[in-house]
């Protein structure tokens, strides 16, 4: 660490920090366009511009003659920076005027007003006039410039963070600059629209309106939107993200910077591939086949499997339990439960514990863990190849699913393996409870004919099956939007998921519908939960201090089982 000053106040940072960081350690902002910490630096925009000194031996103070860019001029140990000096910011505000010169302000239109860095300097920096009395140069929109991205190419300050990101981070290159001076603009090669599948980060890193996602483009004002921090469940890479709602509908999802799961960005499939969960195909109501007699008849007859009467969840859930326990008693090691990698740790738990403490002769399994291809590695090469060892940057898994390292950790404890369901082949079991989850068809002939047609069956899902078309019960279940939990990622890392929205209709999220049904006193919480599963557990000791943080915290002596069989 290195002692510097920022307008007087002194901080320690990192030698390696640049001015940018080290203000910002002192709770000073430097405001900047073209620098992005994840992307090479280019001191183009001139916004960053401050004064740096030093101090002498002797303890004198010298300046530099000229202001330096921020983001480019590295500190060290007795580094002096001033921002707020009548020299800083008159440069702040002719950079600001130059910015402006040729751009529409037209933010009551913009999707990025409310959060836009034009707008945002303007206000801080900026001054209130133009002194253009000039026609200002007009350019066309670029609606064509990628399958998910449209580009107002009036609004663009020319930062080139999007051009850098698809040359240094997804590799592929389709951006560009063309023309020159005042004329120079943002463009695709002919016929090379950038619709990589990282594509969807260049909307986040533009500083300004210029790169909009069509997706949510004229959608919602985004001062309207809620936000909640959550996971990506599209891979076990595990991306932090940010869940944007508003009257219990998802807008976007974009990257939260975690520098221990993904860094700054995000997938396209993960970005997108949140569309399922106001699917209107949903299972939104607890279904339970030959009800109790002193069920709402009216409701019966109208609906026989479907109780979508008021409140249907203590008849439902009160039945499930005598079923489960009738079932266990008369036959224990033919009941079954399918744990899905799509469940959170806490989920899990409670199913785990709640069976096996019935009868600990229950069997619990994993279900199918959804594959696709390989790994997909990000800077690509020129030809698409895959980057060499050591310079990934960016990583798609082949394991479509979020959690499997936490539901395995529970199997262990509980059974002392990971037993597959598919592996059981047509068994003879007697009764499952299987929960699903995933957005897409999970339900494979294996596990089809491993289930066959129990005389019990019990479903935890969000969207019909052939398993719960044939279920005795179906619990309406949550998406990953409507649930608070911990996933572990495919190298160990715990981290919280946070609901965002409520489930439709009479749907529930599945801690709620298990704390329930184990009849466990008190409202879901997951952070009691962490900490009751990090004492009992040893493995996911790690998530005993209830709280993860927003980076979340790393299993200590994790060992990524399945990745580690694959190589022996
Ligand atoms: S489109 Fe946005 S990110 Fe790209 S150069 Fe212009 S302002 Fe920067
Ligand atoms: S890489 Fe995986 S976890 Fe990250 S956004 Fe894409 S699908 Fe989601
Ligand atoms: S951020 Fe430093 S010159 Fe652009």
């Amino acid at each position: 660490m290195v002692k510097v000053k920022v307008n007087d106040i002194e901080v320690d940072a990192d030698p390696k920090d640049n001015c940018i960081l080290a203000a910002r350690k002192a709770g000073i902002e430097i405001p900047h366009y073209c620098w992005h910490e994840s992307l090479s630096v280019v001191a183009s925009c001139r916004m960053c511009l401050v004064e740096v000194g030093e101090t002498k031996p002797d303890g004198t103070v010298a300046m530099g003659p000229k202001l330096v860019p921020g983001c480019q001029t590295p500190i060290k140990e007795g580094t002096i920076i001033r921002t707020d000096s009548s020299k800083v910011k008159t440069s702040q505000q002719m950079t600001l005027e130059l910015l402006l010169l040729n751009h529409p302000l037209d933010c009551s239109i913009c999707d990025q007003a409310g959060e836009c860095y034009l707008q945002d300097y303007t206000y801080k920096y900026g001054k209130a006039h133009s002194r253009l009395d000039e026609p200002k140069i007009q350019r066309e929109d670029k609606y064509h410039i990628g399958e998910q991205i449209a580009l107002f190419t009036d609004r663009c300050v020319m930062c080139t963070r999007c051009v850098r990101f698809t040359r240094e981070i997804s590799g592929t290159a389709e951006l560009q600059v063309v023309a020159r001076g005042s004329h120079e603009e943002i463009d695709v090669f002919p016929e090379t629209p950038c619709n990589n599948k990282l594509a969807g980060n260049v909307v986040d890193l533009c500083p300004v309106g210029a790169l909009c996602s069509k997706d949510f483009l004229y959608k919602k004002r985004v001062w309207w939107l809620k936000h909640a921090d959550s996971v990506c469940t599209g891979c076990s890479t595990g991306c932090s993200v940010q869940v944007d709602q508003n009257d219990n509908k998802v807008y976007r999802l974009r990257p939260r910077e975690n520098p221990q799961a993904q860094g700054h960005f995000m997938c396209d499939e993960g970005r997108f591939g949140f569309k399922y969960i106001h699917d209107e195909r949903r299972i939104k109501y607890p279904r339970l086949k030959n009800p109790p007699s002193n069920v709402n008849a009216t409701a019966r007859s109208t609906a026989p499997s479907d109780l979508s009467f008021a409140d249907p969840w203590p008849t439902v859930l009160a039945e499930a339990r005598k079923r489960i326990h009738s079932a266990i008693q008369n036959d224990p090691s033919g009941f079954v439960v399918v744990l899905s990698p799509f469940m959170t740790v806490e989920e899990a738990y409670l199913l785990a514990s709640y069976i096996k403490g019935i009868d600990a002769r229950t069997k619990l399994t994993l279900g199918p863990v959804p594959v696709v291809g390989s790994d997909d590695l990000y800077p690509k090469g020129p030809k698409g190849e895959s980057p060499a060892a050591g310079k990934v940057k960016f990583t798609i898994r082949a394991e479509k699913c979020p959690n499997r390292n936490g539901i395995e950790a529970i199997l262990r404890h509980f059974e002392g393996s990971v037993i597959h369901a598919e592996s059981l082949g047509k068994s003879s079991a007697s009764a499952w409870f299987v929960v699903g989850g995933s957005s897409s068809g999970w339900v494979n002939e294996k596990i089809d004919q491993a289930v066959g047609t129990p005389s019990l069956l019990i479903v935890q899902d969000i969207f019909p099956s052939p398993l719960s078309e044939r279920a005795d019960v179906v619990f309406a279940a949550g998406s990953f939007a409507e649930r608070d939990g911990t996933y572990v990622n495919h190298a160990g890392l715990a981290q919280s998921t946070h609901a965002s929205i409520r489930p439709p209709e009479e749907a529930r999220a599945d801690g709620r519908i298990l704390m329930d049904l184990a009849g466990r006193a008190g409202l879901f919480n997951a952070m009691a939960l962490r900490k009751e599963i990090g004492t009992k557990i040893p493995e996911l000791s790690a998530i005993a201090t209830g709280d993860l943080g927003e980076h979340g915290v790393r299993l200590a002596k994790f060992v990524n089982h399945t990745a580690a069989a694959k190589s022996s």
